[in-house]
């Protein structure tokens, strides 16, 4: 292998592709997202970065909560739907035919149609340049029944969507499981 040195770009990849749902419940806004992570298990904490000129970012500012949506990658066209118009001049969740779902902690309604549904509370908001990151620590996660195998989702049911530099991908074959190396080695 042979590596040529590139300008810095974000060239951190896979990233998810999210629908993180906010606002209210009478006035609720979906906003697709790429740049999110998890940065803590104790407390469960996760970020999202968000551009300050995005309808969502005000609201998610004022109501101090947010949902993370995972959605099925049947739903591609609706990711990037959410992506590519906004809720300053569409009901996205009319648009998309989603339905409106009362989150169990947050006020920011969940989309039902979405698997997983990760409602955070807003920690702290952290200036950086062309976005802002919102750290949010998760107060409830909802999980569809019908995936949820020993209280965690069973992702070989869970269709998960991927989006790579401009690429939406749904995953593959399983090829390990954590801790896997460790067996073959002998460590
Ligand atoms: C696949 C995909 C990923 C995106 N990821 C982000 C992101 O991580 N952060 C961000 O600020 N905008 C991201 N966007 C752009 C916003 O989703 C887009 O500007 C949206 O229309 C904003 O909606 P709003 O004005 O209703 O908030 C992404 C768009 C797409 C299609």
């Amino acid at each position: 292998m042979r590596k040529q040195d590139v300008p810095p770009f974000t060239a951190l990849f896979p990233n998810p592709a999210l629908l993180v749902s906010c606002g209210t419940f009478e006035n609720p806004n979906i906003i697709t997202i790429a740049w999110a992570s998890t940065v803590c298990r104790d407390p469960p904490m996760v970020s999202i970065a968000m551009t300050p000129s995005r309808y969502s970012y005000n609201l998610i500012l004022e109501n101090k909560d947010f949902v993370i949506n995972l959605p099925r990658a049947s739903d591609v066209e609706k990711v990037d739907l959410c992506g590519n118009i906004s809720g300053r001049n569409h009901s996205k969740f009319d648009v998309c035919d989603f339905t409106i779902e009362r989150s169990t902690k947050v006020n920011s309604p969940r989309i039902k149609e979405c698997p997983i549904s990760i409602e955070c509370y807003l920690d702290k908001t952290i200036h950086i340049g062309s976005h802002d990151l919102f750290i949010g620590q998760i107060v409830n996660v909802a999980i569809d029944s019908s995936i949820l195998k020993n209280n965690a989702p069973d992702l070989d049911n869970m269709d998960i969507l991927v989006y790579t530099q401009g690429q939406y991908y749904a995953i593959g074959d399983i090829i390990g499981s954590y801790g896997f190396s460790l067996k073959n080695r002998n460590i």
